[in-house]
């Protein structure tokens, strides 16, 4: 049973492979913060509301949060990594938990190589941000919180 769509929201909040090495990781590409600082930004903005967040490099462990959050999360704001351009178990998993999922990246994927163009996610999400780097994060927080209030239950 899905949880009653009622503020304060629950939201979870996911990051995938390498997202962990932010910081030193391509700075040129992905900018000098790391994902703690980026985490207490969003957790800041996001009050009232709470986030529960996962980083993992293992695309199991990132499905295994999705189910759970199930029980918990009213919405979901993920980073799915390199996973978007290629995890179809990472799709159904959005798909199967039918809680309002948006999809953000740093980078502007589509300005990159040829195989970033293609998010497998991106159908099954409510829409994605992308390009405005640590920034993504946080419109796409705003755009989740959002839909969760035309959702809402009043
Ligand atoms: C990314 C873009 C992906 O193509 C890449 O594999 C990442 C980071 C981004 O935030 O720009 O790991 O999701």
């Amino acid at each position: 049973m899905p949880l009653p769509i009622r503020p304060p929201f629950a939201l979870a909040l996911l990051h995938g492979p390498n997202l962990n090495l932010l910081g030193t990781r391509e700075p040129t590409v992905y900018g000098r913060d790391t994902l703690a600082d980026i985490e207490a930004r969003l957790v800041a903005a996001a009050a009232p509301h709470t986030l529960r967040s996962l980083q993992s490099n293992h695309e199991g462990a990132l499905i295994d949060f999705l189910h759970e959050a199930r029980s918990w999360a009213h919405g979901v704001l993920i980073n799915p990594g390199a996973y978007t351009h290629s995890s179809y178990a990472l799709r159904d998993a959005i798909s199967a938990i039918e809680l309002p999922t948006v999809e953000v990246h740093l980078s502007n994927v589509h300005a990159r190589e040829p195989f970033r163009h293609t998010s497998l996610l991106a159908p099954v999400c409510v829409g994605q941000v992308l390009g405005f780097g640590w920034r993504s994060y946080l419109f796409g927080l705003h755009a989740l919180i959002a839909t969760l209030e035309d959702r809402s239950a009043g």
